[in-house]
């Protein structure tokens, strides 16, 4: 079978690292792919934007198989396009993407079918969303309502701030059109936890649990970024946890989307605040998460291709998927001053250096010349599997003394719990 990956990061190396693996797969492209990609997929150097260009070439060569990484081209209708010329997609197409396209509508969602989210109110225009300010408790929480790349999330710590957050996202238009709504939300608290899963014609099927340390600095200090490091299982998901998620918000969604007539195939990623064993949604993506696919698809045993098939086709079933008992862990190797400025064109030295059973992926490089460049705030994303967590991440930190690039920066306590 002739597959296509859409992307650029971390997570479509690994989709590709996976799918090489697979006997069913006998050409596998990546759009547009980065340095390290190279190594498990052809590249053609066409953008995960272009949506013309991915349909175009997804036609002469014949895919069989379109796997969507991003969640910019499923919002723009990729998936939709793509099945219009017969090509089989997994991602959603528009009507399921707008979970993610939109936080009013995945907040409206979550209102109708009852699904445990954060108090929240929307706005059109900035005076009345600073008015509004007095009906919530700081800290603030302001959302652009489009897509803003992972940024469009301030949490602001008093009135002030939270003045300046609204007017930044709707009058200096930081997000551009993203920010011409908003909301203002009640703050949660607890820890986050990360539930990806695959979404077969409307049925759920959780996979392995994740944890995400989104802050850029040790102690979940600094800014958010798009993940510093991942781990799993994560051991905050326990059976009274798992049965919540699954008669309160698992299922509700199935029915939401039903009853909505979306017809959603590919990963649905819930963002959850946990606390007491009970857990509130913080957001949708349509997508895999990135560092998260980082350690959970090594640990599935399955062929991926088998398993994103049976998906496509509604066959799949929750006991079909096998899990190594294994612990994984992820670091991801930024370049400094990563989310704000950085700068690229670095040379990675010492990759050489990594013992065998480490694996590699490269979120941000290009290859020139045969050394690996940096070409991305998130780099390197550097995953063990090991009996214990205290051993995959004992073995990450080692082998990352041997990588080396300019301003390289990196959390010291990913999975130190
Ligand atoms: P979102 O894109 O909605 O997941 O928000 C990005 C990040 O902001 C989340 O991963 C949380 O760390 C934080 N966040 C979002 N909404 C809330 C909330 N209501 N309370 C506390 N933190 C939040
Ligand atoms: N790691 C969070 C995300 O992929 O959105």
């Amino acid at each position: 079978m002739k597959v296509l990956v859409v992307g650029s990061g971390g997570r479509e190396h690994v989709l590709c690292w996976k799918l090489e693996q697979s006997s069913k797969v006998s050409k596998l492209y990546c759009l547009p792919g980065n340095g390290g990609i190279e190594s498990a997929a052809e590249c053609i150097d066409i953008k995960s934007d272009d949506i013309n260009g991915i349909v175009k070439f997804s036609i002469e060569k014949e895919i069989n198989l379109a796997i969507i990484g991003p969640e910019a081209p499923l919002v723009e209708g990729l998936a939709d396009k793509l099945i219009e010329n017969n090509i089989k997609v997994f991602g959603p197409e528009k009507s399921g993407a707008k979970l993610e396209g939109s936080k009013i509508y995945s907040k409206e969602f979550m209102e109708k079918y009852d699904i445990p989210t954060a108090k929240y109110k929307k706005f059109t225009n900035s005076d009345k969303a600073k008015e509004a300010l007095k009906d919530f408790k700081p800290p603030y929480v302001v959302k652009a309502d489009g897509l803003a790349a992972g940024k469009g999330v301030l949490i602001c710590e008093n009135k002030t701030e939270g003045i300046r957050a609204i007017e930044k996202i709707m009058e200096d238009k930081n997000f551009g059109g993203a920010g011409e709504k908003i909301i203002i939300e009640e703050f949660l608290d607890g820890i986050e936890g990360s539930l990806l899963c695959l979404v077969s014609k409307n049925k759920i099927i959780p996979l392995e649990s994740a944890r995400d340390y989104k802050k850029a600095l040790d102690e979940d200090l600094g800014l958010n970024t798009g993940g510093m490091g991942c781990f799993s299982p994560n051991p905050l998901f326990n059976d009274e946890l798992k049965i919540y998620l699954r008669n309160e918000v698992i299922s509700k969604i199935e029915d939401g989307l039903n009853q909505e007539k979306i017809i959603f195939t590919g990963i649905l990623f819930i963002g959850i605040m946990i606390k007491n064993n009970k857990a509130k949604v913080l957001e949708f993506n349509v997508r895999f998460g990135d560092p998260e696919s980082q350690v959970v698809i090594p640990r599935l045993e399955n062929d991926l291709y088998e398993v994103i098939q049976k998906t496509i086709e509604g066959t799949i079933e929750e006991k079909d998927l096998k899990w190594t008992d294994k612990k994984a862990v992820t670091v991801i190797l930024a370049s400094g001053g990563y989310p704000v400025k950085y700068q690229k064109e670095k040379i990675i030295n010492g990759l050489e250096n990594i013992e065998d059973d480490v694996i590699v992926f490269h979120s941000g490089t290009k290859k020139i010349n045969g050394n690996y460049l940096t070409n991305g705030g998130r780099v390197l994303a550097v995953t063990v599997l090991a009996e214990s967590l205290e051993k995959a991440r004992k073995k990450v930190y080692n082998n990352i003394k041997g990588i080396e690039f300019d301003n390289m920066q990196y959390r010291k306590d990913i999975a130190k719990l």
